[in-house]
């Protein structure tokens, strides 16, 4: 019988306890023992280890599709490997870590995480020597190379939209616009996405450069005089500084436009999981226990071109773009963004929305 632990880290999207919950299904129909680390790598770094066994009953089905983690995804404060190495003590961290998963003497661990959680795994993989590791990628913001899809991106999309849904009805009352700042960090999938399901009068990511007189133009000329403007909130605008939505607001009513802006903040992080999410929730969770039965370790699952497989951590460290960590100077973090070809940047604009100067 094998003995598999599941961790959830960084931050939380809806879809973690969908696959939590697929994951203990798959795992007790095989036969095996499945047990949760609790907060993330916090539970790894306490004595003993902070550990619960999960059967079946512990997410009741209807309680899967709810947003969070039911583990847990770290203290604020808390040990982990970007406090460890700001105090010098990355080295007896990760002893500590790896000491906790030998004396726990899990088969494999599945491991949820982001592109910095995924990222620290290969660099640090000494830690996984002992067990099979299988990453699966969760994030809202589609920044995670080498998948198409990641857990908790469609729901942060529908999220999003919702959002913009009901601002769009007062946005038309008042005859004015709502400046909407979204997650993302520097990727512009999230504002992209949620851009096009609206129909926003403009989308601006940090991807593609903006003219900020150009975008006034777009929208005096817009068919409406109301409507939404999405702001990813990596972008920048020379010589400004603040949220990058007051700044463009700030533009706006410079140039005699009504407007508002509006922050959805971690909402697009909540919600209930979407049935698309859920879908690849129950994937994802099956491709991993697939790989801890084909005695795979050091892989990620991933959806290329519609199918579930597995790709290599080191393919997907080597891939995307590789950006050095302040906080962690060892490390560089692989990231994906929106790719000039990407075909929805030509059906925003071919839609009228003003994406910047792509030309
Ligand atoms: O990476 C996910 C994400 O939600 C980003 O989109 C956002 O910038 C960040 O995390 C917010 O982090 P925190 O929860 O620490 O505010």
């Amino acid at each position: 019988m094998k003995k598999i632990a599941i961790m959830t880290t960084g931050g939380d999207c809806s879809g973690l306890n969908t696959v939590i919950q697929r994951i203990v299904r798959g795992a007790t129909l095989r036969g095996w023992q499945v047990w949760g680390i609790l907060d993330g790598t916090d539970g790894l770094s306490t004595t003993p280890p902070s550990v619960i066994r999960l059967d079946e009953g512990v997410i009741p089905i209807e309680n899967a599709r709810l947003a969070g983690s039911f583990l847990h995804n770290g203290h604020a404060g808390a040990l982990n490997f970007e406090t460890a190495a700001e105090e010098g003590s990355l080295k007896d961290f990760n002893k500590k870590i790896q000491q906790s998963l030998r004396s726990l003497k899990f088969d494999a661990l599945i491991l949820v995480g982001g592109n910095g959680s995924l990222s620290l795994a290969w660099a640090h993989r000494d830690i996984y020597a002992d067990l099979q590791l299988i990453c699966i990628p969760k994030t809202i913001d589609l920044d995670i190379p080498m998948t198409d899809r990641t857990i908790g991106f469609n729901t942060a999309v529908q999220q999003l939209t919702s959002f913009c849904d009901q601002l769009m009805l007062t946005a038309r009352s008042h005859h004015r616009w709502f400046v909407v700042q979204t997650m993302g960090r520097d990727c512009g999938q999230l504002a992209l996405n949620a851009g096009v399901a609206i129909g926003a009068g403009a989308i601006l990511i940090p991807e593609i450069k903006f003219d900020v007189d150009a975008l006034v133009r777009h929208i005096q000329q817009a068919p409406t005089d109301y409507g939404i403007i999405l702001v990813s909130e990596g972008i920048s605008l020379r010589g400004h500084s603040g949220r990058p939505a007051d700044m463009i607001s700030r533009k706006l009513t410079a140039a005699g436009i009504v407007n508002r802006t509006a922050f959805p903040e971690h909402t697009q992080r909540s919600g209930d999981t979407t049935a698309d999410d859920r879908i690849l929730s129950a994937r994802m969770a099956d491709c991993a226990l697939n790989a801890i039965e084909n005695n795979e370790t050091y892989v990620m699952t991933a959806i290329n071109d519609c199918v579930c497989k597995t790709v290599s951590l080191a393919d997907f460290y080597a891939a995307g773009d590789a950006a050095h960590d302040p906080n962690i100077p060892d490390l560089c973090t692989s990231s994906a963004y929106v790719s000039p070809d990407d075909p929805l940047l030509g059906v925003a604009h071919d839609m009228g929305i003003y994406i910047g100067e792509t030309k």
